[in-house]
């Protein structure tokens, strides 16, 4: 397997460093903990972007609370772009019946992965479904998505790292950074 290269070489910027992240993760912990005061809470991560921003926003929520895992595909989608017709991948373990749900996601573009989303929890009858989204392209919006946390609006531009991925990897970086697409080879 050929070497994945450093991301220096086609990072052009970084639009959101690690201690920004970290502090509107705080403050987005603390704002659903008062919330959701009083309340039986099911967090629900979209895998596999939404990951890190999972793990550090649940050290934030003070008010007991579950965790899930869904995972969904789009079809017929290019790498960079969703089609609006998602297929299951994973489905989740928990039973989210009359239970406050938050759905928990790195960037809404298109808002399609997400309506779809929306939509098929919604015929599972949960007392409650909210959005907590890290990364809002509001600019790209097509359809129409209801969200109730945003940590970050942000450009229209490719974004990785912190959850994000470029083909899969970069993921772990701490924070998020803009691809110059002239200068990024995918891998074979
Ligand atoms: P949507 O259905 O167009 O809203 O696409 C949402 C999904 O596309 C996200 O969950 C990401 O997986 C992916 N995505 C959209 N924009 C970016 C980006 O700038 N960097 C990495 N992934 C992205
Ligand atoms: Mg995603």
């Amino acid at each position: 397997m050929e070497e994945i290269p450093g991301y220096k070489k086609f990072l052009s910027e970084i639009i959101i460093t690690e201690d920004t992240l970290q502090t509107r993760i705080a403050e987005l912990g603390a704002e659903i903990s008062k919330d959701y005061q009083g309340e039986d809470l099911l967090l629900i991560c979209i895998l596999r972007g939404a990951v890190l921003f999972l793990t550090d926003l649940m050290r934030h929520i003070s008010v007991p609370h579950a965790i899930d895992f869904m995972a969904v595909s789009s079809y017929g989608a290019g790498a960079r772009q969703s089609s609006g017709m998602v297929r299951i991948t994973l489905d989740l373990k928990a039973d989210i019946h009359d239970r406050n749900v938050l759905l928990v996601e790195d960037i809404v573009d298109s808002g399609h992965t997400l309506a779809s989303v929306l939509e098929l929890l919604d015929t599972r009858h949960p007392k409650s479904l909210r959005v907590c989204a890290l990364l809002d392209k509001t600019t790209r919006r097509e359809a129409v998505v209801p969200l109730r946390y945003i940590g970050f609006d942000i450009e229209d531009k490719f974004v990785f790292g912190y959850g994000l991925d470029l083909d899969e990897y970069y993921r772990n970086l701490p924070f998020i950074g803009v691809v110059d697409l002239d200068q990024y080879t995918p891998p074979d």
